[in-house]
């Protein structure tokens, strides 16, 4: 398996640009499946879960034409409906062809996506808004099959707010009859990309972005083009890179406005943000301060930037207190990050990061895509060689994380298997 070799102690200076974010391009493929007509999205990120969820709309019958950040997806010869465990398993999101699917060929069979590293990982709320939207819903021999006639609009509440449970649901209801009301909805800004496109396919979607949301449903949907927006996630990694090398970094297509909870993080431990016509500098400065931070549900601290900023504050100077309070077993990084001489301690969803002078290099394993993320982090600001393992996670959600990293003066590189 390819590996990720660094050598840390150098301060990031540069400039880097963001790629489409990735959470947004996966819901706007899946909303292809509800018109006949053809979908063009521009800024696509090249990444793995891209070309999984490719290979689903294939595997499904959908055509698709177009190159590395542009594609156009055409379901109009859709004849399958079933997304095989194969391609779930690899990847969850696959879940999200189950809304759109059941709204348009009134029938759908979906892999159970299974549990993943970070977490259970359930998809009980999706299944639960379909039911009832009044979809007929089993689940037998690992998969669930859903059959309705036109789904009814109706009112959803979420006991959790669930991006794609959101996501799906919108999507289902954009063709039900009637008015569907989502209460405690995801407030995401990949719902709200999600909305806007499905508002330009012709839907009728209010107060996406907020935690209740009303469709009102439509006969169908035409066809759209949309050019997807910058990957928060991304650039957040990138702030975080420049506040725990000391660096200096231009971010070009920064969604500042999405980031708001660790800016405000950030800025506490010292890291100056600041917005100039060509992107927002982030500027790491030394000591870094150590703060407390919680995950929640956005316009919470984002869980996706949990595993990064705890690489910082291994080297903070002080205590930080990490609560984890999205998913359920998101500490998987902890003990790679224990291995490059972090002073971390869990305490049930807390981890009591105690700041080092500085990290040693080591080698580490990746375990999931954002703990990849922070092992690379922590790998950059080490003494050391660090050596990363099982980096096909990275591969699902950084378009070529190494190279942009690179530019910035890293010394890394990725050794093929
Ligand atoms: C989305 O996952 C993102 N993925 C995740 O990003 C992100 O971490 C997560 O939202 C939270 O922000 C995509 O958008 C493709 P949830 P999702 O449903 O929708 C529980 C990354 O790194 N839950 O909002 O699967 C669930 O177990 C990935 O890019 C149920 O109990 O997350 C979790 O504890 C990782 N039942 C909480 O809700 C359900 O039916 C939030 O999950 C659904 C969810």
């Amino acid at each position: 398996m390819d590996r990720i070799v660094i050598e840390g102690g150098n301060r990031l200076i540069g400039e880097v640009k963001i790629s489409g974010a990735k959470n947004a391009a996966l819901p706007l493929m899946a909303a292809s499946i509800l018109t006949e007509e053809n979908n063009t999205l521009h800024n696509v990120p090249d990444l793995k879960d891209i070309d999984t969820f490719k290979k689903l709309l294939l595997h499904l019958g959908a055509a698709i034409e177009g190159g590395k950040n542009t594609i156009r997806i055409c379901t109009k010869d859709i004849k399958n409906y079933e997304a095989p465990y194969e391609l779930v398993k690899t990847m969850r999101a696959s879940v999200l062809v189950l809304g759109p699917l059941l709204a348009r060929f009134k029938k759908v069979k979906v892999s159970l996506p299974g549990g993943c590293a970070i977490g259970a990982r359930p998809i009980n709320l999706h299944l639960a808004a379909l039911e009832k939207m009044g979809a007929e819903v089993t689940i037998e021999h690992g998969y669930v099959t859903a059959s309705a006639g036109r789904l009814k609009g109706t009112k959803i509440y979420f006991d959790i707010p669930t991006v794609t449970g959101t996501e799906n649901i919108m999507m289902a209801a954009c063709l039900a009859d009637g008015r569907t009301i989502l209460e405690n909805a995801a407030c995401e800004p990949e719902v709200v990309e999600l909305a806007n496109m499905l508002n330009k396919m012709g839907a009728c979607i209010e107060d996406a972005g907020t935690d209740v949301i009303t469709i009102e449903g439509v006969k169908g949907l035409k066809a759209a083009e949309y050019t997807i927006m910058p990957d928060r996630i991304e650039a957040g990694t990138f702030m975080v890179a420049a506040g725990i090398t000391q660096g200096n970094i231009l971010i070009k297509d920064c969604p500042l406005q999405h980031l708001d909870a660790l800016t405000l993080k950030l800025k506490e431990v010292g890291v100056e943000i600041k917005s100039e016509n060509s992107g927002v500098r982030v500027i790491g400065n030394y000591p870094v301060g150590s703060v407390d931070i919680k995950t929640l549900p956005h316009p919470g601290f984002p869980t996706d930037m949990q595993a990064q900023i705890m690489a910082m504050m291994s080297i903070a100077s002080g205590l930080s207190v990490i609560t984890e309070n999205v998913f359920e077993n998101r500490f998987m990084h902890v003990a790679e990050l224990r291995r490059m001489g972090a002073d971390i301690k869990i305490e049930g969803k807390s981890a009591i990061v105690r700041g080092r002078p500085f990290l040693s290099g080591a080698p580490v394993m990746a375990t999931d895509l954002r703990a990849s993320a922070s092992l690379i982090l922590a790998g950059i600001a080490a003494h050391g060689i660090t050596e990363v393992s099982r980096v096909y996670h990275l591969d699902r959600g950084y378009e070529r994380i190494d190279e942009k990293m690179k530019k910035l003066g890293a010394n890394i590189k990725k050794v093929k298997a």
